[in-house]
C-alpha cells in the first residue's frame, strides 16, 4: 500500500495543520501584509489558482460580500459559496473573456496569480514560459482591473525578466512595478512576485 503523504517542510506542515490546501498560502499572507491587498467586499480574480489555498485565504479576507473567481488548468475543489471556479487555460483569452462575461464581471479590484508552468527541468525554458504566463495575466489585468487596483503575479527571474519589466513600463498603464521576494518561497533567488498598481 502507498504510504500517506506527510509534508516534510515547516510551511507545508503549518498549512496542513491550519487547514490550507498548499504552503503557498503563506506567500499570499506576506504579500497581503506588505501591500494591503485584500479588503472586505472586494472582487478578486485568481489566475493559476489550484489547489486553492490563495482562494481559501482570499475568501476569508473578502468576507461574504466579496467575490472570488479562481481559474486553473486543473480542477479546483469547491471552496466557499462566493468563490466561482473554472477549469481553463489563462493564455486562452477568448475563454477567459467568456467566463468573466458569464459571471457578469466588468471590473475586478484585485488580480492575483501564483501561476507556474509545469517544469521541464531546463531552467531557461521554464523561465521563458513563466514570463509568457505572466504576460497573459498582465494582459487580462490591463482589461479588467479597476484604477488603483493591484495585479500581483509570480515570475521566475532569469534572462527575460528585465525585458518583461521594461515592457510593463512601456505600456504606461502601471505605476512602477515592485519586485518582491517572500519568506515561504522554496527558491527565493528565482521566484519573485511582481506587483503592479493600475494607474
Ligand atoms: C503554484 S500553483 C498555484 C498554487 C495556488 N496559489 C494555491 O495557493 O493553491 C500554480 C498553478 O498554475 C497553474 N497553471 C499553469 N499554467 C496554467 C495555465 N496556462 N492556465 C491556467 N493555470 C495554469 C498550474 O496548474 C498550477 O495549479
Amino acid at each position: 500500500m502507498p504510504k500517506p503523504y506527510i509534508p516534510n517542510d515547516k510551511w507545508s506542515q503549518k498549512a496542513a495543520s491550519e487547514g490550507y490546501r498548499a504552503r503557498s498560502v503563506y506567500k499570499l499572507m506576506e504579500l497581503d501584509q506588505r501591500l494591503k491587498l485584500l479588503k472586505p467586499g472586494m472582487t478578486v480574480l485568481d489566475l493559476g489558482a489550484a489547489p486553492g489555498s490563495w482562494l481559501q485565504y482570499s475568501a476569508q479576507r473578502i468576507g461574504p460580500k466579496g467575490r472570488a473567481i479562481g481559474v486553473d488548468l486543473t480542477a479546483i475543489e469547491s471552496i466557499a459559496p462566493n468563490v466561482s471556479l473554472a477549469q481553463l487555460d489563462v493564455t486562452n483569452e477568448e475563454a477567459l473573456l467568456a467566463l468573466l462575461a458569464a459571471e457578469h464581471i466588468e471590473r475586478v479590484d484585485l488580480v492575483l496569480s501564483d501561476i507556474a508552468p509545469s517544469t521541464s527541468g531546463i531552467k531557461d525554458v521554464d523561465q521563458w514560459r513563466s514570463v509568457e504566463l505572466a504576460q497573459s495575466v498582465i494582459a487580462i489585468a490591463s482589461r479588467f482591473l479597476r484604477p488603483q487596483g493591484y495585479c500581483v503575479v509570480k515570475v521566475f527571474r532569469g534572462a527575460d525578466f528585465d525585458e518583461l519589466l521594461r515592457d510593463i513600463k512601456r505600456e504606461g498603464l502601471w505605476k512602477d512595478p515592485r519586485v518582491l521576494q517572500v519568506q515561504a518561497s522554496r527558491d527565493r533567488s528565482r521566484e519573485v512576485y511582481v506587483a503592479l498598481k493600475r494607474l
